[in-house]
């Protein structure tokens, strides 16, 4: 969450560099942006709230600078909470990820020494501790000190006027140094560095980063100066633009049948190593949140149905309170496609703390999960920068998939299935099938509810559709397990509401269809995403019938129907929904 980038070089036209960084790292958090750079002896500042597409810099020439877009926590969405914030000296410039969980208490200590805030934020309060600490020592030794003392997970980037430099500190948020030649940049990650170097530096927690004339790493907990690993990314720059694409979103659904098919391709140590710790493991966790926490739950119904395994299943932030059972016995999957979300880093480091194997599966090269785990899973499906989360989400199904049936030896099975999935998408979106979620999505979109059901593994699916429907179109949308609805739900559905009915040809079809009678029975209208058609259903979307892969086209349709609402709504910017930010680096 939020964006940080920085550049220090020979180039005159830090800020913008920074402005193109920042661009790139905007799904990161849209509320507000801002630019500090040096120039002519000060420290001059750009800010303002709203989006930055289509931004121009009115900062003057300079060789270093810092940025910052940022998704709100503390304080509102002003141009004053807008970071960097200065010091009262406005000789240091600070910008922040994270959340400074005992800044009221700081803030009462700095007032009380005469440091003035101009901000709601609890950002400010580092950049005056380092300023009342660097009055006694160096610039990198107030910014220690002053990391020392914040409570929460957080990275610091910090502009000094008077060193010329760009001092950074992070626990938790991630934080990387690309090396160019004569050059330095610092990013919350690889996609704003990409286009102007491929190595990059990995800052570990506790690192202070000091980016001058050369490139320092202090460990701050031994005191001792260390040698960059440097990784190269190769990752192609290009792949991360819009194309013929109107929204990235878009962009990303239509990427879906290569990237299914090249899971379909996956090697067999590469599934493996997965499985055999899933077969060691004396209970398994499966974590992510949001989309992939979706992916965990197919994951549970899929690894009972095909492998015949019991694994767990937990959204991250939830974790926490049924950690205490783990043994040193117990596997804890992370599945993530960043690779930083917080409340998944967490369960994994305290399941490594007791002694748990973990394992993960991602899309983050590099990321901080992707370094913790010895046993990895790279889902390969390129940047994905609509914050709505579409082709991470089928690659992380199509993985899953994967697993459970190499677990019978019957990986070449599951493979034959993603290719028949691959298939089945491209079907669906040819501009036949498509046309028909466009009408659908004219006909709803006057709509305040909708209602969803499925059972088993297609409850996974109901409940991910739900989440696209309130990401993109902001409609009310709430998934329900088919059984459940007579459980008390049914009490809302009344003449007109609109049920989709997620009804696969498995064992689950005669009972969901059963449930779509109830709800029609009510006066309810049935849309039907079936390989079957049936009469209960009012309007009808075809999927193939392909085992426990029909969970891919079932999606695919619920991400495409979930889009065009948002387009017939005039939702402005799909790849950007309200309040949210991809990369969820704080609790
Ligand atoms: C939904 C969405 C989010 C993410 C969630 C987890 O469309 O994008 O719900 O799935 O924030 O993110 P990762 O997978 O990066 O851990």
């Amino acid at each position: 969450m939020c964006g940080i980038f920085g550049y220090i070089g020979k180039k005159d036209t830090a800020a913008p560099i920074i402005l193109e960084g920042l661009k790139l790292l905007e799904y990161r958090g849209y509320d507000s942006w801002g630019i500090a750079v040096v120039t002519n002896g000060h420290i001059e500042i750009q800010k303002q709230i709203g989006k930055i597409e289509g931004v121009q810099t009115s900062l003057p020439k300079s060789s270093i600078g810092i940025g910052h877009t940022r998704w709100a926590t503390h304080g509102g969405i002003t141009k004053i909470n807008a970071h960097p914030h200065f010091d009262c000296t406005k000789q240091i410039a600070l910008l922040h990820n994270g959340i400074i969980e005992n800044f009221l208490d700081l803030k009462k200590e700095l007032l009380k020494k005469g440091h003035v805030f101009l901000s709601e934020t609890d950002t400010e309060v580092a950049v005056h501790l380092i300023e009342e600490y660097a009055k006694t020592t160096s610039l990198s030794n107030a910014v220690e000190k002053c990391f020392k003392r914040l409570k929460g997970l957080n990275a610091l980037v910090v502009l000094s006027l008077l060193t010329n430099e760009i001092i950074a500190i992070k626990v938790g948020s991630p934080l990387i140094v690309g090396i160019g030649k004569e050059e330095y940049f610092i990013s919350s990650d690889p996609i704003g560095i990409a286009s102007h170097t491929k190595n990059v530096y990995f800052v570990q927690d506790n690192q202070l980063i000091q980016l001058g004339k050369t490139f320092e790493i202090r460990d701050c907990s031994s005191g001792l100066y260390i040698t960059p690993t440097i990784t190269v990314i190769d990752w192609d720059y290009k792949s991360s633009l819009k194309g013929k694409y109107k929204h990235f979103v878009l962009k990303e659904i239509y990427e879906q049948p290569v990237i299914i098919t090249q899971i379909a391709k996956y090697g067999k140590e590469d599934v493996q190593k997965l499985t055999n710790e899933i077969e060691r493991a004396y209970g398994t966790f499966i974590v992510g949140c949001g989309s992939a926490s979706y992916a965990a739950l197919y994951g549970t119904y899929l690894f009972s149905k095909v492998a015949k395994k019991h694994i767990n299943f937990s959204i991250g932030s939830e974790f926490n309170y049924l950690e205490d059972y783990l043994t040193k016995k117990s596997l804890v999957i992370g599945i993530s496609q960043s690779g930083e979300t917080i409340d998944v880093v967490e369960p994994l480091s305290k399941a490594l703390k007791k002694g748990s194997q973990i394992a993960v599966i991602t899309n983050g090269l590099g990321s901080t999960m992707y370094r913790l785990a010895d046993t990895k899973l790279f889902l390969n499906a390129g940047v994905e920068k609509a914050v709505m989360s579409t082709k991470a989400l089928i690659a992380m199904l199509s993985v899953l998939l994967l697993c459970a049936y190499s677990f019978e030896k019957k990986q070449n099975e599951g493979s034959l299935l993603l290719e028949a999935a691959a298939k089945d998408v491209k079907r669906i979106l040819s501009v036949t099938e498509v046309n028909k979620i466009k009408k659908l999505a004219k006909k709803l979109a006057p709509r305040q509810h909708i209602y969803l059901i499925g059972r088993g593994l297609s409850y996974a699916a109901v409940l991910e559709i739900t989440l696209k429907l309130k990401e993109a179109a902001y409609i009310h949308a709430e998934g329900f397990a088919g059984g459940e609805l007579k459980h008390g739900s049914l009490a809302l559905i009344e003449k007109g509401s609109v049920c989709i009915v997620v009804a696969p040809n498995d064992e689950t079809y005669a009972s969901i269809i059963s449930n779509a009678q109830e709800v029609k029975a009510r006066g309810g209208y049935i849309i039907g995403f079936s390989p079957i058609d049936n009469q209960v259903f009012d309007y009808f979307l075809k999927t193939a019938d392909l085992k426990e892969a029909t969970i891919i086209p079932q999606v695919v349709i619920g991400q495409l129907l979930a889009y065009y609402l948002a387009i017939e709504k005039g939702v402005k910017d799909p790849d950007k929904p309200r309040n949210l930010a991809k990369s969820v680096t704080v609790k």
